[in-house]
């Protein structure tokens, strides 16, 4: 203690300072020596504050949160976090995509909804958005796809040319564009927003069953959406909209809650249905799987510290549990593999044992070791290699029976395809029914003065012409009003 009762002021390894705002020096105005390790330790500190931003995803924010399973769904997973009256702790990120970190909340994107439940089986991670769709079907386009979002290569400016120069030489992007430009891509808050799994996934209950699965998270504050004036103003104005907005809601009491629902298609339809189910640039029918209710979560506590909880949060879709798992989406596997590649760089090879990535409610227990960081380890007993001849004390064995794994039959050649189509797939159908008979006459108007904004921004005739085309593939209306306006 001081002269004062506020504690000292100490290096990081607990030694109390003489000075916050002195350097040693050789008298009053003489060199800075070396050995003032206080200032060379801060110094030092400051220099490694920056970890890489997420790439894509940059610009977010978050809470923590419970879920309550207030249904019965048990016919169709195993999971023990989706029992009857089960309750986890949540994690929810919301984010807008192609922005940077400093970006403003409220330009126009689609917004990351990254969901985590730490479940007494492992963290579940449900990686998605505030739409149904995506714009691709293949993974080996993603990255180019994030490119033409983000930056030119040398003035380092955003570009309308190259969005839609990509996004009209890939038609499947059509469904998730239309999204984007109508009144998702400006919600009123990231709480009036819902969320959705977008991918197909997997259920298998506890007989084994398998059920193909969609999550869909609807906002109890209802879908609200802002003026594209509004949006405008507040880029300006307040960049961090969107995430002040939500810490102060949960600050003052007001606790914002969704409702979890899926739709689940049994196994077997999925080779006939309609729409190839493994397609994330399609939606399933509500008419033909109507949502069924699981359960609620609200969030109720802000993050303590922003950078080591919520920056340093590190969701993945391969973070899934028995009773729940991926499906054959191209999109959807691949992402297994770039969330934690992408974290090892960003964070840190051991980034799993952080607080706010370590399970809560389930212990880790396996022979990974070792490396930057190691936080966790083993009881002394345990061997560092199995299999061992040591019985329990040795460590853990696994177990095919607790470990249960979504599944599905594989067959065939070794090929670079498209994905297979179904019965009514095409790249513009879904979004032709969106534009027509989800948006509503206003909603409709204000899609095309989007639209109309977008044509004019765009500064390649062929460009142009092609976002024309595009658009009347479509809707032959819609085209043929933006020809006359833009
Ligand atoms: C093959 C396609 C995709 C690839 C390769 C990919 C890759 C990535 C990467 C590398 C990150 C940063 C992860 C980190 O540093 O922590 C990220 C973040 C994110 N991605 Fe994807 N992504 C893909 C598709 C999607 C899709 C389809 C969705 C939604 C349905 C999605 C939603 C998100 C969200 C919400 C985040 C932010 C997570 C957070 O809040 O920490 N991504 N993506």
């Amino acid at each position: 203690m001081t002269m004062s009762d506020i504690p000292a002021t100490t290096t990081q390894t607990g030694t109390p300072v003489a000075s916050d705002a002195h350097s040693l020096t050789v008298g009053a105005d003489g060199p800075t020596v070396l050995h003032d390790r206080y200032l060379v330790e801060k110094l030092a500190s400051f220099n490694r504050e920056r970890v890489p931003e997420r790439n894509p995803h940059a610009k977010g924010g978050g809470a923590f949160g419970t879920f309550e399973v207030t249904e019965d769904v048990s016919a169709y997973t195993r999971a023990a976090a989706f029992q009857p009256g089960a309750t986890s702790e949540t994690l929810l990120r919301f984010s807008s995509v192609a922005g940077e970190q400093g970006s403003p909340d409220t330009w126009r994107d689609v917004r990351g909804f990254a969901l985590r439940f730490y479940t007494t089986e492992g963290n579940l991670d449900i990686v998605g958005n505030n739409t149904p769709t995506f714009f691709l079907r293949d993974a080996m386009k993603f990255p180019d796809f994030i490119h033409s979002q983000k930056r030119l290569g040398d003035s380092g400016l955003r570009d309308a040319d190259m969005q839609w120069d990509f996004w009209t030489l890939s038609p499947e992007t059509a469904h998730q564009v239309t999204y984007l430009m109508g009144d998702r891509g400006l919600p009123a808050s990231w709480r009036h927003m819902n969320g959705y799994g977008s991918h197909t996934y997997q259920w298998v209950n506890a007989a084994g069953e398998r059920f193909w699965v969609q999550y869909h998270f609807l906002s109890a504050q209802g879908v609200e959406r802002m003026d594209a004036a509004e949006a405008e103003k507040l880029a300006g104005s307040d960049a961090d909209y969107y995430r002040r907005d939500l810490f102060d809601a949960i600050a003052r009491g007001d606790f914002p809650s969704w409702d979890v629902y899926v739709q689940i298609m049994p196994y077997e339809e999925a080779k006939a249905y309609r729409f190839n189910p493994f397609d994330l640039t399609k939606t399933w029918s509500k008419k033909d799987y109507p949502r069924i209710k699981v359960g609620r979560f609200t969030l109720n506590r802000n993050p303590q510290n922003f950078f080591a909880e919520i920056e340093q949060a590190a969701f993945s879709p391969g973070n899934q549990v028995p009773g729940t798992g991926i499906s054959p989406d191209k999109m959807l596997m691949a992402r297994v593999f770039a969330y934690s590649d992408a974290q090892r760089y960003r964070i840190g090879a051991n980034y799993n044992q952080l607080p706010v990535n370590q399970p809560h409610a389930a212990e880790v227990r396996n022979y990974m070791h070792e490396g930057q960081m190691q936080y966790r380890f083993n009881p002394v007993e345990h061997r560092v290699y199995t299999p061992n001849s040591y019985g329990a004390a040795g460590g853990p064995v696994a177990d095919a029976a607790a470990g249960v794994e979504a599944n599905w039959e594989s067959d065939g050649a070794l090929i670079r395809s498209a994905a297979t189509l179904h019965s009514e797939d095409d790249d513009f159908g879904q979004a032709g029914t969106l534009y027509r008979e989800v948006f509503d006459d206003a909603g409709r108007a204000r899609f095309l003065d989007t639209l109309t904004g977008q044509g004019r921004s765009i500064t390649i005739d062929a460009i142009r012409e092609r976002f024309f085309q595009y658009w009347t593939n479509v809707d032959a209306g819609l085209g043929e009003a933006l020809r006359s306006r833009v």
